[in-house]
């Protein structure tokens, strides 16, 4: 595991969006690994402008998010698939065809997800896996108590998570309790896994993922196992190691 600590959130963000660049220049044809929160949203900025800028092309790239809300259409301003196109898909120059999140309106949820894990191995599996993290350690919806070896499956969210995300929605607002979500073992065959995290309220769930112990109760300690993962934080998410 490489940790690298940056001053601020805009620094993670700019290295975290260095990566992509690397990768795409690298691999037009690069599987990218996308994640969704509010953590990624600054990065996904970066990569419009370069993209803008000519730096980066997309063209040939495609992308696999890591989890969506079960009940909500990709078109529900809360879905995962709706927040993709908002703050990345719809600024740069990407196929639409070739983005994947996972389908919250499926009507056989179990076979979406098999469904899901066999595009994924169709593309040649993902290069670069974007993730943040939850509070409790999660990783896409892997929340604590997820298999290490988890394919992607329906989850069900803690009370914290759906606390955490309650934000996002009105006080009246159908908030899901479901999730389909890449597994941790999904998540674990990327090439390289790049995670972000900024702010004092990641604090304790760093220290968890970088110093241990190997435990589902901070699924992302699971990148211990990884042989090219990088933990890219602010001071302030660093600030308990
Ligand atoms: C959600 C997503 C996760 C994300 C987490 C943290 O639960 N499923 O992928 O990492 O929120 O979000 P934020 O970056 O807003 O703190």
């Amino acid at each position: 595991m490489q940790i690298v600590i940056l001053k601020n959130a805009a620094e993670v963000a700019a290295y975290g969006a260095d990566i992509f660049e690397k990768q795409l220049n690298r691999k037009a044809e690069s599987v990218l690994g996308l994640a969704t929160g509010s953590t990624p949203v600054a990065l996904y900025q970066n990569l419009i402008e370069k993209n803008k800028q000519g730096g980066i092309s997309f063209k040939d790239a495609v992308t696999f998010n890591l989890d969506e809300y079960l009940g909500l259409e990709g078109t529900h301003p809360q879905s995962y698939r709706y927040f993709m196109n908002e703050q990345l898909f719809n600024h740069i120059d990407i196929n639409k065809d070739h983005t994947h999140v996972p389908p919250g309106n499926a009507k056989n949820p179990v076979e979406a997800c098999q469904e899901y894990e066999a595009q994924i191995a169709a593309a040649g599996g993902v290069d670069v896996q974007l993730l943040g993290i939850g509070r409790n350690g999660h990783i896409g919806f892997n929340e604590p108590s997820s298999g290490l070896t988890s394919r992607t499956r329906v989850k069900t969210l803690t009370k914290e998570t759906i606390d955490d995300n309650a934000r996002f929605f009105g006080p009246d607002e159908y908030q899901p309790h479901l999730s389909i979500t890449m597994g941790i073992g999904t998540i674990l065959d990327a090439k390289k896994v790049v995670l972000l995290a900024t702010g004092e309220n990641k604090a304790e769930a760093v220290k968890a993922t970088v110093e241990g112990p190997l435990t589902a109760s901070c699924p992302a300690s699971a990148l211990q196992l990884h042989r090219d993962a990088v933990i890219v934080i602010d001071e302030a998410a660093a600030s308990k190691l």
